[in-house]
């Protein structure tokens, strides 16, 4: 894989003269963002083309699609990531949305086998396993069950595991992008679990998938009997497809490969599968030798997407820099920005809603003239938990995981307003 590394570039003497001016960038009195009207425009004197005839009729766009000029806000892999797309990931265009739903149509994916199709009617969820009677239900018997809806974040553990050693992505959609935001329905799987009778010494979950690679992972069952959800529905409508359709679970706060898609079996069991099968790949490799297990809660995170390496600053003067922060142990409490790389902070507004394990947005308005800045973001979360450096990350965990990187971004900003993915030394 290429690496690029700044850290010879911004070491802290190089970081001083662009701290001074971006210090002073911060909170200049408001100046206006339109251009006077001095001469004529013909955007506004002349009659657009859109305006001499009629548009199409209300049989044309049975559902909806974007308009086409926003054919760029698209989700986007990395194809030398893997070997084939079928078992790959693409990428959520965060630095392109607004407020902390992310649309259906632009939440990133992950699949370990592609996606499956499959018919609802035909699909069945079975409990076996230690419990007092194994259950099959259709989808009509889980939709006559309590339901509710919830907003929270799917992060897949590998979010930003390019990253570990060095700037590497050149993007917010690569280097963040393995995130969404999403409002499910669906039922409590708790409700479920009563309806087969637990047995005392039910510990551990497999939850199984029914696409090709039979995907299946371990769910302590505290969590199971807490939190999660088994989703038939996301931002009120049925499942896409690719989020796995006709049923999937959500495990709020905890990080993706257990959200498990095309959900078709739950084995209730003592003890975890991942000690005899392929999640065993979902460890953190320390630098000793020694790995982290069963790291599942995704610690808090934030980043800054306008401006980043794809969402350029175009304009002096005004400007209004945004980004999401997350957090699977809560909700977030603060945000703080930096625009000359970690010196001086400010806090940034927080948009309501603020939802617990749940992607919040926030902004900070500043006026830009043309400076270097070292844009980044730091997250507080309602445990109280500081989004760390990368470098204190490393000091702890190495740099032979790909999982759980949750470190500060950096962006270079340069005077004609293009940003880049740097690292600071
Ligand atoms: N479930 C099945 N059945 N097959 C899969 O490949 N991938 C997992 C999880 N559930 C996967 C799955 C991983 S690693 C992640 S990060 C999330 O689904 C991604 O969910 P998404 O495709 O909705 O973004
Ligand atoms: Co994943």
């Amino acid at each position: 894989m290429p690496e690029k590394s700044y850290s010879d570039r911004f070491t802290r003497r190089g970081l001083l003269s662009a701290a001074g001016l971006a210090g002073a960038g911060i909170a200049l009195p408001r100046r206006g963002v339109a251009a006077e009207s001095t001469k004529p425009d013909p955007a506004i004197t002349e009659v657009q083309d859109w305006q001499r005839q009629l548009g199409e009729g209300v049989d044309k766009r049975a559902y909806g699609s974007p308009s086409k000029f926003e054919q760029h806000v698209v989700r986007r892999n990395v194809p030398w990531l893997t070997a084939a797309p079928e078992s790959a990931a693409n990428f959520t265009p965060l630095h392109a949305l607004e407020g902390i739903i992310t649309p259906s149509g632009l939440c990133f994916e992950r699949h370990h086998s592609g996606i499956a199709e499959i018919d609802p009617q035909k699909h069945r969820l079975m409990i076996n396993g230690l419990v007092d009677k194994s259950l099959v239900f259709t989808m009509d018997d889980i939709r006559r069950m309590p339901r509710s809806s919830r907003i929270c974040f799917l992060e897949c553990a590998a979010n930003t595991g390019m990253e570990w050693r060095g700037a590497q992505l050149n993007g917010c959609q690569f280097t963040h992008g393995m995130i969404h935001n999403v409002m499910y329905t669906g039922v409590p799987l708790k409700a479920l679990l009563d309806e087969a009778g637990l047995r005392p010494n039910a510990k551990w979950l497999m939850l199984e998938g029914g696409d090709a690679a039979g995907m299946n992972r371990s769910l302590p069952i505290e969590k199971a009997l807490t939190d999660v959800m088994l989703a038939f529905a996301m931002n009120g409508e049925a499942l896409r497809p690719e989020q796995g359709y006709p049923l999937r679970a959500v495990i709020p706060g905890w990080e993706g490969n257990l959200w498990v898609k095309w959900l078709r079996r739950i084995e209730v069991g003592d003890k975890p599968w991942a000690a005899r099968e392929e999640s065993a790949r979902y460890t953190d490799l320390l630098a000793d030798g020694r790995a982290r297990q069963y790291t599942f809660i995704m610690d808090a995170k934030s980043v800054v997407t306008n401006p980043s390496p794809q969402a350029p600053l175009r304009y002096r003067g005004r400007n209004v820099l945004s980004g999401f922060a997350w957090s699977g142990r809560g909700t977030v409490r603060r945000v703080d920005v930096s625009l000359d790389g970690g010196r001086n902070w400010k806090s940034a507004q927080l948009e309501a809603p603020v939802l617990d394990k749940s992607m919040t947005r926030f902004y900070l308005d500043f006026e830009w003239n043309g400076e270097e800045l070292l844009v980044q973001s730091r997250a507080m979360d309602s445990s109280g938990y500081v989004q760390p450096t990368k470098n204190e990350l490393r000091k702890i965990r190495g740099v032979n995981s790909v999982y759980h990187n949750n470190g500060i971004q950096t962006w270079l900003v340069r005077g004609n307003g293009e940003a880049e993915n740097v690292e600071l030394g």
